[in-house]
């Protein structure tokens, strides 16, 4: 049989490698649509060798599809060592997670995604209980964009602080980690133009946009998933006034992890740059919420969201 040409690469982020220490797999680069072998195993990613790639440093790399498990080991090596300290950590993690989470939305099945997402979410939980400091880096390091991969992770990281504030355990914590990851997963059956376009939607393409709960809870039940990744799903948009969609759900009968994940998700939104919209700072997106958007959260979980918030203020003036 011929040899097959058609090697696969996955992408891994300059910010997700330890660049102190040698590299345990080839790096390639993607230059004219072909990979080109940059790193050898084993070499250190020195900021000279970065520096010198016509004089712009590549901000992603790839490795062979092969060499994936050895990735994943790496990384959590790094987040279980003592060589890096909690931002670092927190660097790692998000932006080793960011691919994966940019991929759930792309390409693989369902299935793969779930386990792949459970693994990943089991890091943030470990992470967050082991360095509580570098939970309050994750979520100073959102990224306030708004790609649908981007604005899942950030969900998922405020889901899990909030949801940590109200005493959940791990196991729980991780069932929150999933859902919140997965709570837009329907926008893969909304059309890119609707999902992309600059500005205000008009009602067609908005009645679209407002399918995507129940998109993703059709795509949710083809799997074995569990009630509390499917509310996130399907109830995100429901709101404790009771107008919310699509099911117009009552305060009592919306699952408490969707009520976290609506809280995160209106933070996220609220907080992020769009061509049409100045993002809010997060203390007056929060303020916004409680009076203008008022009756809609939950006000114990907007009061969590304070505490939340607040770790990560004391944080980022610890490390300025
Ligand atoms: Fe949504
Ligand atoms: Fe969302």
């Amino acid at each position: 049989m011929a040899e097959q040409h058609s090697e696969r690469y996955v992408k891994v982020r300059l910010n997700s490698l330890y660049i102190k220490e040698p590299i345990p797999f080839d790096l390639y680069v993607l230059i004219n649509n072909k990979q080109i072998h940059y790193l050898r195993a084993g070499d250190t990613l020195s900021k000279d060798k970065l520096q010198r790639f016509e004089d712009k440093a590549p901000d992603s790399f790839f490795v062979r599809l092969e060499d994936r498990p050895a990735f994943k080991k790496y990384v959590h090596e790094k987040l279980n060592s003592q060589q890096l300290n909690p931002i670092e950590k927190a660097v790692m993690l998000r932006e080793s997670s960011l691919t994966l989470v940019e991929e759930l939305f792309e390409n693989p099945t369902i299935d793969e995604a779930l386990k792949e997402s459970k693994e990943m979410v089991e890091q943030f939980v470990d992470l967050m209980v082991t360095e509580p400091d570098a939970m309050a880096d994750l979520v100073g390091l959102s990224s306030h964009d708004f790609y649908t991969y981007t604005h899942s992770l950030d969900v998922g990281i405020y889901s899990l602080g909030l949801a940590n504030v109200m005493g959940y355990n791990r196991e729980l914590l991780v069932e929150m980690g999933q859902g919140a990851l997965f709570h837009d997963i329907g926008k893969r059956q909304v059309s890119v133009d609707i999902i992309c376009k600059m500005g205000p939607l008009n009602d067609l393409e908005w009645a679209q946009m407002q399918r995507h709960p129940e998109y993703g809870l059709a795509i949710l039940l083809e799997h074995d998933v569990s009630e509390g990744i499917k509310a996130c799903c399907f109830e995100h948009h429901e709101s404790m006034a009771g107008n919310g969609y699509p099911q117009q759900l009552q305060a009592k009968e919306i699952h408490p992890m969707a009520k976290i994940v609506a809280l995160s998700d209106t933070f996220d939104a609220l907080t992020t740059q769009r061509s049409y919209n100045k993002p809010m700072k997060p203390s007056a997106a929060l303020e916004f919420m409680r009076t203008k958007l008022a009756g809609r959260f939950d006000t114990d979980l907007l009061r969590a969201m304070y505490e939340v918030l607040f770790r990560m203020e004391d944080q980022l003036k610890k490390s300025v």
